[in-house]
């Protein structure tokens, strides 16, 4: 059996108390023990923001297009190695081997377009208001980041983090989600050997660091060191708030990308049978455990009850299983609190809400599949606005489905929640589809598409308490990795005095 490391100053180490956490395969909790990873101490990440704080101090000086070289090399193992890290982040955290593939395709076009941004990471000009004077503004880089992640994407959420930070010259030190150590794991083996090749005898140990553990020990050490001067974060409402109290006080930089409790609206001139492929793989694909997860349904009062009837007999089909055998359409939750957590919700949805049960709501235990954490593709019909299945984020396999009586209706449904990440509309009205554009408040609406997909070249992010306001993914995650500064160069050869000498 395996024992991890944490990567602290291009060294693989215990943590300082020795104590490990076991990681288990949640399709075959009993049958698949992974490995066991440190759970580090306070010390053991002071030891890796001292190392990352002096690696700061040379990694800014190499060119930034020598910094895109790695990242590219970074791609291009990701590439030789997908089907390989997808089987392993699979057996890690469940989710179907077609979707780990797209996990690590996610992390592969991240890290090309970083690569490429080495060589744009563009500052801008901008005139004097004297003569003889030049007026030039550059992306600088910040210093250490601090980067938390989550379990359901173990490959794409950390590449969208730690390439670009990476490659504006910032240093970093990795806490990834304790259900996923394995691919973080191997994600800062390939970044350490990218490295080592591009940079060869001027290799510089401390830029990636990574310390495995709880949030409570790491995440709290990363909020009380100075030397941390980011932090990105992606995870619940609640633990970002804290981070945001804190990082706040202490001036630190925080990227928050909290929950949500995205909607897909179904007009009634849309194509049904567009709009139900959508509802199935926005609902139920990685068993709804994503933050853009389709979690409720608002379907326009006249289609309601025929799109209801064709969803049920459809979402009774999935086959679930483990994600690494074939024809399985729906894995495990991902662990056992996370699967008491949706049985919660399930019960808040029959006796709190008294919403109407119309598919699943119970764990599914038949044969294999009583040895993982597996819950039935759960459907609640008759769910009003106000109800807590309609306004909680629950990270698991249940939709709610709710009515609406026309577009105004449906959109004021869509935004009633405090969450405003992904949203859908399926409607082939014109006029309808550029309204919903214009007046859903998320920071991603699809048109005719599901809630789930956001592509990697552009900005990813919510309103309202789904987030601090910036974004990751594409150009603008840029803006949170640099600080800008402004240069003045004067060639006049006197004291020239702005505002002053020319008014
Ligand atoms: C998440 O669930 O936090 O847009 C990320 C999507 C994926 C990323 C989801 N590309 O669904």
């Amino acid at each position: 059996m395996e024992y991890f490391k944490n990567f602290i100053n291009g060294q693989w180490k215990d943590s300082k108390d020795g104590k490990f956490t076991e990681n288990r395969n949640p399709a075959d909790w009993e049958g698949d023990l992974i490995g066991y990873f440190p759970s580090s101490t306070t010390e053991d990440v002071n030891e890796a923001v001292a190392a990352a704080r002096e690696a700061f101090e040379k990694w800014r000086l190499v060119p930034a297009p020598k910094r895109g070289d790695v990242l590219k090399v970074v791609g291009d193992i990701m590439l030789k190695r997908k089907d390989e890290i997808a089987f392993e982040m699979t057996r890690e955290m469940g989710k179907v081997f077609a979707e780990t593939k797209g996990d690590t395709q996610e992390g592969i076009d991240t890290a090309y377009y970083a690569a490429s941004e080495g060589r744009r990471l563009f500052g801008m000009n901008a005139p004097s208001e004297l003569p003889n004077k030049m007026n030039l503004s550059f992306r600088m880089p910040i210093g250490v980041a601090g980067i938390i992640t989550p379990w359901n994407f173990p490959m794409a959420i950390p590449t969208w983090k730690i390439f670009p930070a990476l490659v504006c010259g910032n240093t970093v030190v990795f806490k990834p989600a304790e259900i996923t150590p394995k691919t973080a794991n191997t994600l800062v083996k390939i970044i350490d050997e990218a490295m080592k090749e591009v940079l060869g005898k001027d290799y510089i140990p401390g830029v990636i660091n990574l310390v495995h553990g709880s949030g409570k020990v790491v995440g709290e050490a990363f909020l009380a060191s100075k030397d941390v001067d980011l932090i990105s974060f992606t995870g619940s409402t609640l633990v970002g708030k804290r981070i945001n109290e804190v990082g706040g006080r202490e001036l630190k930089r925080v990227s928050l990308e909290l929950g949500g409790k995205n909607a897909q609206i179904v007009m009634d001139d849309a194509n049904l049978d567009l709009a139900l492929d959508a509802v199935l793989w926005g609902a139920f694909g990685t068993t709804g455990q994503r933050c853009t997860a389709t979690s409720r349904l608002i379907l326009h009062e006249k289609i309601h009850d025929k799109f209801l009837n064709m969803l049920i007999e459809r979402a009774k089909k999935l086959k679930l299983g483990y994600g690494n055998n074939k024809g399985v359409d729906v894995g495990p939750c991902v662990s056992e609190s996370q699967r008491e957590t949706v049985n919660d919700y399930v019960k808040i949805g029959l006796n709190e809400d008294k919403a109407k049960l119309v598919l699943g709501g119970e764990f599914a235990k038949e044969g294999e599949l009583s040895k993982g954490w597996f819950y039935k593709p759960t459907i609640f019909s008759d769910v009003t606005p106000n109800m807590r299945i309609a306004q909680e984020e629950i990270f698991g396999p249940v939709l709610s489905v709710l009515k609406c009586k026309n577009l105004d209706d449906g959109i004021n449904i869509l935004n009633g929640t405090e969450y405003g990440l992904s949203s859908s509309i399926f409607t082939n009205n014109v006029n309808d589809a550029f309204t919903a554009v214009r007046d859903i408040k998320a920071g991603i609406t699809y048109i005719n598409g599901a809630t789930i997909g956001a592509e990697a070249h552009m900005p990813f992010g919510g309103v309202k308490a789904t987030g601090n306001g910036h974004r990751e993914g594409g150009w603008t995650v840029y803006d949170f990795y640099t600080e800008w500064k402004a240069v003045y160069i004067d060639y006049s050869g006197k004291l020239q005095r702005a505002q002053i000498d020319n008014y």
